[in-house]
């Protein structure tokens, strides 16, 4: 966002520093999301892409700095009142798996939903649409052990969205996908976000997936090199 923008960022992270053992993964990373935008992470292996999503997604504490959401102070909430907001609000892609091994994919998909209260017919004929957005309906009685790593980065994207979060945080989303099918994801995620108003943080290291977002920030060493508008 430009310095002449006067609109609240939903999402800001300000100054962040974490250390995992004595590894400085963040040193003073700050990052905004607007409401809706589509913003794209990038930076070399080992650049602290996953840790600033971790932090941002209120998964991982930082160490200094302060995380904003809607307002309020992400990293000075209990708890508690965390995981609820994790839950009502965001989506989360993470970069390794995480499905639920002894779920299919349809029940994956719907488990979110039958969390937040939706009986067990109609979360799963709604986790099969979004199954079917990403091109993994065929596949939903599955098991993760026995899915293709792209069709369980597909199933994990259709979980993180199903419950129509206001962000979307996705580690590398596309990982394991080869150049037609992360065309195909992206627009699916790209369209989805569009339509819902849906903020989406993506981390990726691919540029076909960073030329979706509408700006992107360049990580060194556990801070923002280069902050610049793709679109
Ligand atoms: N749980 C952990 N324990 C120890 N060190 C960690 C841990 N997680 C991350 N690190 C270290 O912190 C630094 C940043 O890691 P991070 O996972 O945020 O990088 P990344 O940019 O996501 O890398 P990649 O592109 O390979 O996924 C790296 O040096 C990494 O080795
Ligand atoms: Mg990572």
């Amino acid at each position: 966002m430009s310095k002449g923008d006067s609109a609240v960022p939903l999402l800001a992270a300000r100054e962040l520093t974490k250390a995992h053992g004595r590894t400085e993964a963040l040193r003073g990373a700050s990052v905004e999301l607007g409401a809706g935008e589509i913003l794209a992470v990038t930076g070399t292996s080992g650049s602290g892409k996953s840790t600033l999503l971790h932090c941002l997604a209120g998964i991982v504490r930082p160490d200094a700095g302060s995380v904003t959401y809607a307002g309020q102070r992400l990293d000075q909430l209990p708890e508690k009142r965390l995981s609820e907001l994790r839950r009502s609000d965001f989506g989360v892609v993470f970069q390794f798996g995480q499905l639920i091994p002894e779920l299919t994919a349809l029940d994956n998909v719907a488990l979110p939903l039958m969390l937040a209260g939706t009986d067990r017919g109609d979360a799963r004929a709604r986790a099969g649409e979004w199954l079917e957005r990403f091109g993994v309906r065929g596949q939903g009685e599955l098991r993760p052990g026995e899915m293709s790593g792209g069709q369980a980065q597909r199933t994990a994207l259709a979980r993180a969205l199903v419950t129509g979060p206001r962000v979307v945080f996705a580690d590398e989303p596309t990982g394991a996908l080869d150049s037609l099918a992360t065309e195909q994801v992206m627009t699916a995620l790209a369209h989805t976000a569009r339509e819902a108003g849906t903020a989406v943080l993506l981390v990726t290291h691919d540029d076909q997936v960073a030329a979706y977002a509408d700006r992107e920030v360049r990580l060194t060493d556990g801070a923002v090199a280069v902050a610049g508008v793709t679109a």
